[in-house]
Order: C-alpha cells, then structure tokens, then sequence
C-alpha cells in the first residue's frame, strides 16, 4: 500500500500510519520533528586570504511533511541551503552552478559586495551554468543570507527554496565570549502553502494561505537545548510575512544583534518584530529550567518552535554590558526622499512613482558620500511594505520623526514600513562603484517591479 502513494520510505517510516492509506500530505503534530540545523559548508580549498567554495542550485525532493516529500529548489538540493561560515577580512569565492531549468541570480542580502557579485537581476546564471561570485566580507561580523534574485523571478524562486545562511566572525566578537559552538543557532522562519500532495503551491500576494510556519525549513518543531545559554540568529525569510514573536509567557530576552552586526549595548525585549529579510540575534538564559518546554510564537500564526529544555551544561558565556559602539552619525551630504506604493489606476508597484526598469538608473550617489533618505510607505491601499538597500548597512535615524528603539538603533539593511510611516535613514557609500538595486523586501512586491537601481559613481 505504501508503494501506491509513491513516497514508501517516508510513508513507512511514520509508525501512527501504519495501515493507513494517507490521501494527503498532512503537517506533522506540533513539535512531533526535531528542528534541523543547516549544514555548513566546508570550502574546497583555502589559500592564504580566500576560501573557496562550491554550491549547486537543483531540484530536490524534501522531507517536510507527513505523507509525501515536497519538490523544492535548493541549494546543494538543501532546504534551507548549507550555511556559510566566512571569516571578516577574508574572502570568499564561490561558485555557484544552476542545474535549474530556469536563469537564477544569487545575492548576498547585507554583503558589501561589488556590483559584478552582487546577484544584479540582470546579471543571472543560465540554466546549466556557472558563475563565480567574489565575497570580501570587509564588515564586521554579522548573520547574512544569500538568495535568489533573478529579475521578476526572485519571489518565486525563493519561495521555493533558495536561501540560506551566511555568518561573518571577527575577533573582536569572539572577544566578547557570547554563546558559540553549538549553542550559536541560525533560524529561519518562513511561510508556504502546501498542495494536498505536498507541493509548495505558489502564486503571487497569496499571504492569506501561506498558512504553514516553517522553521529551519520543518513545521512547528522541537529543539532540545541545555539549561543554559544560547545564541539565536533569527532570519525571516518569508516572501510577504512579518513575524511577532514571544517566548513563553512573554519571558525577557537580550537582543544582541541586527541585520548589519551587534547592537552598541544589549537590549532587553519581550518581542522581536521581524519583517521580510531582517536579522534578530538575541540570547536566551534557559539556565534553571531544566524539564521545561518553552515555545516561541507568532502573535499571528501561533507556535513556531519548542525549546526542550535538558540539563544543565558548562556555560562560561556571557553577554558583556558593552557589545559594540556604535561610531557617531555625521552629516549627510545629501537627503533623498522614497515612496513605495500601488498604483491605483493599474495596480502596479512602484518606487517615487516608477516601476523597475533595470536599464535606467534612479539614482546616482558619489562614492563615499553620506545620505538621508526619507522612505515612505505611501501606499493607499495600506499595504505593508518594507525596505532594503544593497551594498550598505545604514542606521535609522527616526521612525515617524521619533528615535528608533533600541532593537532598531544598530546597523540595518532591511526596515519595515507599516502603512504611512516614514523612516529616516543614513548611509555613508564607500562601495565600489558600480549599480545595485534597492527595493522593497516583500518579495512578491520586488518581483512585481517594486525595486529600483542606485549607481555608485567615483
Ligand atoms: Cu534580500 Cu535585494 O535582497
Ligand atoms: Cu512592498
């Protein structure tokens, strides 16, 4: 009987169908799976100053549900694809292969990366081809993601599966003695529909039925941890979702990180709101709780993962009252103003009014200048949408004309933007020249033009 539904080894494998003939993939019972942790990628060769790394983009049959397997596109056939540890200072050179029946482009979401790198949505890998991507990692240590960014293809292309992590380490930050090791967590949370027959079913703006929470690419799984400390890289990678996420009854956590690097000091918070793209990095003590169970949850979308908590474990870790100063904001040498909205005579999604053209240029910054954009969500049709600039990490230097929070006061690359509010943001452009894109991280939006181009000029 197995045999008849084509997926014997997985269906077999599942004790509670025995007998039974599933009609349908179906979601395992909560924390029924233990969360998985991507693998890291080891280089295929280092020199002196590089590390050199390979990576495929195929098909792949994943195990996410019960009953069936679920085709995916990932890296290295992974979902999420293998995470990449690269060290500041140091490069990376990677070379990506796309045995994909369709052109992709990888980009480094957060990575100061030249233009020829940076996964342009021009600059795409023809199916059965290889490109070599160049990393310098000159930034401070941070949780980065790579992901796909073909032109118009992206929202699509992700969703199915082609993202993952991408870590820098620095001295400095292995100084500090955070929770490392095995008790330093990447986590993605992301959306997606399923079929009946377990296939991620995607079509455009469909955020009211990607109703299944994936974390690490598993619905609602468990996670064994020690009585003690970790270290928590959170990463949304939904198309259009934005998460609010508690622990337990609402329990304190340290917010140590955001998307571009460590906060200044640590921040203390209930909740950590991440929309589309944005980093979180908190630490969370389960010292004492030894037997617990303490579950992290969506404010919207309930449970996303359940921390078991064992025993005790040897922690000399600590989280220092001082992570990382942040240098003082100078004066812009120029201020900008952004508005994303939908048309309302044809619906499209625009950027100051334009859809992406990815031959024009909208706007051209000198290299090394200092800028403030005034970005608004302007839609009418309240819609949220958010932010992202390429090649820079910038700091927000006001929300609705008031100070950010402190979770938003380190270096971003990626602010959400609720319905009529404007965010000012600074970023100094010391890149290599060259174009890059910046648009706004509701992927299904981007790939429906909501994107737009800068070019870095000497
Ligand atoms: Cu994470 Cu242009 O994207
Ligand atoms: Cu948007």
């Amino acid at each position: 009987p197995a045999a008849a539904y084509g997926t014997s080894a997985l269906a077999a494998a599942w004790p509670n169908e025995r007998g039974a003939r599933p009609v349908r993939a179906e979601v395992p019972e909560p924390f029924s799976v233990r969360m998985p942790l991507p693998a890291t990628l080891k280089p295929v060769a280092r020199s002196s100053t590089t590390d050199y790394y390979v990576m495929t983009a195929r098909k792949a049959n994943a195990q996410i549900l019960r009953g069936a397997t679920t085709e995916i596109y990932g890296y290295d056939g992974q979902f999420p694809g293998p995470t990449i540890r690269a060290r500041a200072g140091r490069r990376v050179v990677l070379a990506q292969t796309n045995q994909l029946d369709m052109d992709t482009a990888v980009h480094l979401h957060g990575g100061h990366t030249p233009p020829a790198s940076d996964g342009f949505p021009l600059d795409v890998i023809a199916p059965g081809k290889t490109r070599i991507y160049e990393y310098p990692n000159r930034q401070q240590a941070t949780t980065l993601w790579y992901h796909d960014h073909a032109h118009h293809m992206e929202a699509e292309h992700v969703y199915r599966g082609l993202h993952g992590f991408y870590l820098i380490e620095d001295p400095a930050e292995a100084e500090l003695g955070l929770p490392s090791g095995e008790f330093d967590v990447p986590i993605m949370l992301r959306d997606a529909r399923f079929a009946d027959d377990g296939s991620l079913h995607f079509v455009a703006e469909d955020f009211q039925n990607r109703t299944t929470i994936l974390t690490n690419g598993r619905p609602q799984p468990y996670f064994p941890v020690a009585a003690r400390r970790y270290r928590f890289r959170l990463l949304n990678g939904s198309n259009l979702r934005s998460f609010v996420l508690r622990l337990g009854a609402g329990e304190e956590m340290a917010q140590i990180g955001t998307d571009g690097g460590l906060l200044g000091a640590p921040a203390t918070t209930r909740e950590i709101r991440i929309s589309p793209g944005e980093r979180v990095e908190v630490v969370v003590d389960f010292t004492g709780r030894e037997g617990s169970q303490v579950i992290l949850a969506d404010d919207h979308a309930g449970p996303v993962l359940r921390f078991d908590v064992g025993a005790p474990a040897y922690d000399a870790s600590r989280v220092p009252a001082v992570l990382r100063p942040l240098p003082p904001l100078g004066e812009p040498d120029v201020v900008r103003q952004m508005s994303l909205g939908i048309d309302p005579q044809d619906f499209t999604f625009k950027i100051n009014g334009k859809v992406f053209d990815p031959h024009r240029v909208d706007t051209t910054i000198r290299r090394g200048d200092t800028e403030v954009w005034e970005v608004t969500n302007g839609d009418t049709f309240t819609i949220p949408h958010n932010f992202h600039m390429h090649l820079v990490q910038f700091r927000v230097l006001s929300r609705n004309g008031r100070p950010p929070v402190p979770a938003e006061g380190g270096w971003k690359d990626t602010v959400p933007l609720q319905p009529g509010e404007t965010v000012r943001l600074q970023a100094t452009f010391t890149g290599p020249a060259g174009r890059y894109v910046y648009h706004c991280h509701l992927i299904d939006h981007s790939s429906h033009a909501m994107m737009a181009t800068m070019e870095i000029v000497d």
